[in-house]
């Protein structure tokens, strides 16, 4: 059987991922995906750069596919296009990375190098966690969001689908009863000391977080 995988985006965090993606399949078996737009070169690293459209017509019995992008609404549009062309998510997950048991880990995720996910939590679809970032006990993280690297998500945190948590903030830990609660598509800056919940939508950053008033 044949099966060919790509990860979705040449830029810096693909070339950062592709050591995680040749853990487990040949070389030979593995592309960048990029839009047309984006199609500037053949090689990056070594490994063959085709278009999007491309990757769909190659002749293979099953597709993987992985998307090495930051933004995490962009992650969740390509979904819904792999969906539709019937690709396979393709999880990655370096070979250090810290995983106890049951958690519950949904499709599409990448797990950099040095991350951990500890006890008892629920991470959603298209979740990223960057190189060195943690996730501690009881925390539930929705769907597509991201973590920079050296974020340390304390235990009984929860980050709603579409959050964007930059490099090394620091979220103080909820309880069982009143967990800390990242609001859908928040923003927390690099080096935040977030210790309330943060809403939907708003953009914190400092010590102790505070909203940007723009
Ligand atoms: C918080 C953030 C989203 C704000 O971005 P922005 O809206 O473009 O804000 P600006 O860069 O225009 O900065 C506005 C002001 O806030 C300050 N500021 C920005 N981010 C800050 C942060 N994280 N902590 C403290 N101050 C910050 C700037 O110095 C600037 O101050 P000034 O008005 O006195 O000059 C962004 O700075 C950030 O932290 N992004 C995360 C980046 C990251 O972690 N990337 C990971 C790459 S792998």
């Amino acid at each position: 059987m044949k099966e060919i995988y790509g990860i979705f985006g040449s830029g810096g965090y693909g070339r950062e991922v592709l050591p995680i993606a040749l853990q487990n399949i040949k070389k030979s078996s593995l592309y960048f995906v990029v839009d047309e737009e984006f199609y500037l070169e053949k090689y990056v690293n070594d490994i063959p750069v085709i278009t999007y459209r491309n990757f769909i017509n190659l002749t293979a019995d099953k597709k993987y596919i992985s998307v090495a992008i930051a933004d995490g609404l962009l992650r969740k549009t390509l979904f819904e296009r792999f969906e539709r062309d019937k690709l396979h998510h393709w999880n990655l997950i370096a070979s250090n990375t810290f995983l106890i048991d049951n958690s519950i880990i949904k499709p599409g995720v990448i797990l950099s190098p040095f991350t951990s996910v500890t006890a008892n939590t629920r991470i959603g679809r298209g979740f990223h966690a960057n190189l060195y970032s943690y996730i501690a006990h009881d925390c539930f993280i929705g769907d597509f969001v991201t973590l920079a690297p050296g974020v340390k998500c304390s235990g009984n945190v929860h980050i709603s689908d579409l959050a964007y948590i930059g490099t090394g903030a620091i979220i103080k830990p909820g309880n069982s009863l009143k967990p800390i609660i990242i609001g859908k598509n928040a923003v927390v800056g690099m080096g935040a000391i977030v210790t309330k919940d943060v809403p939907d939508g708003a953009t914190v950053f400092g010590n102790p977080a505070k909203i940007i008033k723009r």
